[in-house]
């Protein structure tokens, strides 16, 4: 009785502990960092872009792959004269205004002396990027960062940007997608309080009320890194929700993301869990060949050495619940 009463726990906790899908087979060994997927339907591929270098560029016929490394965004580093801006980071792709969109950060580790700027392509292909530059920048002494892009189109079009500091703040962008329509730092949504809260991206489904805003919470480990943080410390995907597209954002316990708690504000989405070690940096978006809401992010493997590379993992999102659901 006991016995079976044991296994039965054992076979619960077991059941739970491998209730989160793995990443979808294909990009296992894809190295990226911070991606961001759109689908161009005239090629009928998928693009991933991928801080590193002037953004990496990687394509594939499904979500599945096979990936491959077709080239860079702007090989010839970014126009916006800054420190790191040949090292770019944090991209967000989108379809705006009949042109494909990435925005783009330049900045360097730690540092507030930071800038993001836009590119524009037709087709999003090695090649046929235009640089436009900077759209915003911050200094040391600003409330945020101007890192980790991410647009919106909400009663115009919505940019959101920073990280620790005092957090996650957006501006209007008006008319063309360099150009910043209201002053930074503009409306806090996320994070505060030097809180490790980073990678902004706020994205409606179609058939939801809500609006959701997911961030990544915590330390991330960067390649190289010699040690690990404390568990239950490295980064994880978080979301709150709200009614428009500039927040508040609360999470499933009533809190809004900008509140300081304990335990901290927004509701899980992805943690670590099997060899997913630490994902985060992600980016939302609905494929337009399945109908179903996909999230790309990336993630360490469990079972590598501290300090090795982040791989690209992709998964489905289920809002049905009213809340985001990492599904098969
Ligand atoms: C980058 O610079 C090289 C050398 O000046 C040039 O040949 C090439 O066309 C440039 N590439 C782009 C995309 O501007
Ligand atoms: C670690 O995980 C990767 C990806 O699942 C796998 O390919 C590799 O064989 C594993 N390595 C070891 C040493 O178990």
């Amino acid at each position: 009785m006991q016995f079976l009463f044991l296994l039965t726990s054992l076979l619960t906790v077991a059941s739970f502990v491998s209730a989160v899908p793995n990443p979808l087979p294909g990009s296992e060994n894809i190295v990226v960092r911070d991606p961001t997927i759109w689908y161009n339907p005239t090629p009928r591929k998928y693009f991933v872009f991928s801080t590193g270098e002037g953004i990496r560029i990687f394509t594939s016929p499904s979500l599945t792959g096979s990936w491959t490394r077709v080239g860079t965004v702007m090989p010839n580093c970014s126009i916006i004269n800054h420190p790191g801006n040949c090292e770019l980071w944090a991209p967000s792709i989108s379809f705006t205004l009949g042109k494909y969109v990435l925005y783009y950060a330049v900045s360097t580790i730690g540092s507030q002396d930071s800038a993001i700027g836009v590119a524009t392509s037709p087709s999003m292909e090695p090649g046929t990027w235009t640089d436009l530059g900077a759209v915003v920048t911050s200094k040391p002494g600003d409330v945020f960062n101007a890192i980790d892009p991410d647009l919106i189109d909400y009663n115009g079009l919505k940019l959101s940007f920073g990280s620790y500091w005092n957090g996650i703040y957006q501006i209007g962008i008006w008319p063309d997608v360099n150009n910043p329509a209201s002053p930074t730092p503009g409306t806090h949504l996320a994070g505060g309080n030097g809180r490790p809260a980073e990678g902004g991206t706020t994205f409606k489904p179609e058939d939801s009320p809500y609006w959701f805003h997911f961030f990544s919470d915590g330390v991330t480990p960067l390649a190289g890194s010699t040690s690990r943080p404390p568990p239950g410390e490295e980064y994880k995907v978080r979301v709150g929700r709200g009614t428009g597209g500039m927040g508040p954002f609360v999470g499933q316990l009533g809190f809004a993301l900008t509140e300081t708690r304990d335990p901290p504000t927004g509701s899980l989405v992805l943690g670590s869990h099997d060899n997913i070690y630490a994902p985060g940096g992600q980016s939302i978006f609905k494929d337009p060949v399945s109908g179903r809401y996909v999230m790309a992010y990336h993630y360490v493997r469990n079972n590598d050495t501290v300090g090795g590379q982040s791989y690209l993992g992709i998964n489905f999102l289920d809002f049905s619940s009213g809340w985001p659901v990492v599904v098969d």
